[in-house]
């Protein structure tokens, strides 16, 4: 194969993999990387190409992100688009939510976080009170990036169009540079994600009020762009609002969405639900039937979880304990037992658990959620036990798999630890985000993997 046709299936694979497109002027500097990442990988570029298309080889995907994407940003970049969002759109959105009181904001290409806490500041700003939940994630498949963000803190030149009064209200210094206030960072979480990838849980329909992908579509090619829009579309509330970049037009008819436009700038809105229709003709009155009584509104269990998300567990397990009923529904019952144990009430978690077990022997969650009670103890065998019936029972499920790999490192068993945390490591990538916030620990998906991966390396193996 010549040089211009390892040129072209790189180009090809950059494509596939990353979602990117290249200008034919970009081509020298894709060159120069494909030889770069070929030698630091001893290769040659026949064989560094045959591995990058053979699919996994996530950290090579790493290092390409970082080495290829244009990060550019700043606080408040584009002032029109948050000033309609905090005039317009948030007003709005607070109106939607206020039986559940909370809002949930995305940033997709977040680069090193400057948009998402910027996004953070404004929705905290607007929030009527400080009992409205906002939790704002922050999406980008480079990792130096997002090690940037987790840092939260930034130069001068970074704040160039942030506002005074938000500056010092919402920064502190330190090392020279501005430090964004714990009560904005403790609302914004990062997570590494390459938008050529599927991801359901992300993706879940209704998700959230407002999502900002800006100055990101500009490098995909329109088959990546396209689906990215349909999986925003989608996962936006209806009524909740689209904010894309000043070149990356949907155009006039854009499908699912209508356009906005105030503050001098365009945006979109997924329309609202239509109404319901008019009241049902009466229906014949009769006494209640006798029963248990009726579970918590789903917007308290909704609360709940987004408190669970926000990891505020003192207030989410105050607000199961008063929503819950004589006879919760499962659900409510399996989320109390998690904030319980969180809250490092064992016992009742315990009992918790086994109430949950009495009704369904085969509720793989209830097993975890036993099994994290008793693994403490001196029931550590029978703890594993339960571990074992939850993987047993949902094969897609990752949790106990990171936990029967620790079990077994702490045990010297380091053949049982690396299959346990080699199959956790390909479960994390699809484990549900109620699942990770219920049992992660306080851990992300990333952290989690990370804990995994350096475990794998401590029992001497790499994967
Ligand atoms: C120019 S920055 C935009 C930052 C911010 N949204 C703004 O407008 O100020 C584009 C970001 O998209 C990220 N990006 C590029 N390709 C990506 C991909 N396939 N998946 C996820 N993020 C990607 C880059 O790492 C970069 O941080």
């Amino acid at each position: 194969m010549t040089g211009g046709e390892h040129l072209a299936r790189f180009r090809t694979l950059l494509a596939t993999r990353m979602g990117w497109t290249f200008a034919d002027a970009d081509l020298p500097h894709l060159g120069q990387e494909l030889a770069a990442r070929a030698a630091a990988r001893g290769l040659d570029a026949g064989a560094y190409l045959d591995r990058l298309g053979a699919g996994g080889w996530r950290e090579e995907i790493s290092t390409i992100a970082e080495d290829l994407t244009i990060t550019e940003t700043y606080f408040f970049r584009h002032g029109e688009q948050f000033r309609a969002l905090a005039d317009t759109v948030l007003p709005e959105r607070i109106a939607a939510r206020a039986e559940r009181r909370a809002l949930r904001l995305l940033s997709v290409g977040s680069s090193s976080g400057e948009e998402a806490y910027t996004l953070a500041i404004i929705a905290r700003t607007a929030a009527p009170g400080p009992d409205w939940i906002v939790s704002v994630l922050g999406l980008d498949a480079n990792p130096a990036m997002l090690r940037k963000a987790a840092g939260a803190c930034y130069s001068g030149w970074s704040l160039r169009e942030t506002p005074d009064e938000v500056r010092q209200r919402w920064f502190r210094p330190r090392d020279g540079g501005h430090e964004v206030l714990p009560e904005i960072r403790e609302l914004v979480r990062f997570r590494q994600y390459n938008v050529a990838d599927e991801d359901a849980a992300l993706w879940r329909p209704d998700l959230y009020d407002v999502i900002f992908c800006r100055n990101l579509l500009m490098y995909l090619t329109p088959a990546t762009a396209a689906a990215l829009v349909r999986r925003m579309t989608r996962a936006l509330a209806p009524g909740g609002y689209l904010f894309l970049g000043h070149t990356d037009s949907l155009g006039s008819r854009p499908d699912g969405l209508e356009p906005q436009h105030d503050h001098g700038t365009f945006y979109y809105r997924r329309p609202p639900a239509a109404p319901a229709a008019g009241p049902a003709p009466a229906a014949p009155r009769r006494d209640p039937a006798p029963g248990p009584p009726a579970a918590p509104p789903a917007a308290a269990a909704d609360r709940i979880r987004a408190l669970l998300h926000a990891e505020r567990f003192a207030d989410a397990l105050d607000l199961a304990e008063a929503a819950l009923t004589d006879h919760p529904a499962r659900p409510d019952l399996l989320l109390y037992g998690v904030l319980l144990a969180q809250a490092g009430r064992l016992d009742d978690a315990e009992i918790t658990a086994r109430r949950l077990l009495d009704r369904d022997g085969l509720d793989a969650d209830a097993h975890h959620l036993l099994a994290v009670c008793l693994e403490g103890g001196a029931a550590v065998d029978v703890a594993i036990g339960h571990y074992r019936l939850a993987a047993y029972l949902d094969p897609a499920f990752a949790m106990p798999r990171v936990r029967l790999g620790l079990l077994a490192r702490r045990r010297g068993d380091h053949r049982t630890a690396l299959t346990e945390l080699d199959r956790a490591v390909d479960l994390l990538r699809g484990e549900s985000d109620d699942r990770l916030a219920m049992f992660g620990g306080g851990f992300g998906r990333i952290a989690l993997s990370h804990l995994c991966r350096t475990e794998i390396d401590a029992c001497g193996s790499r994967r």
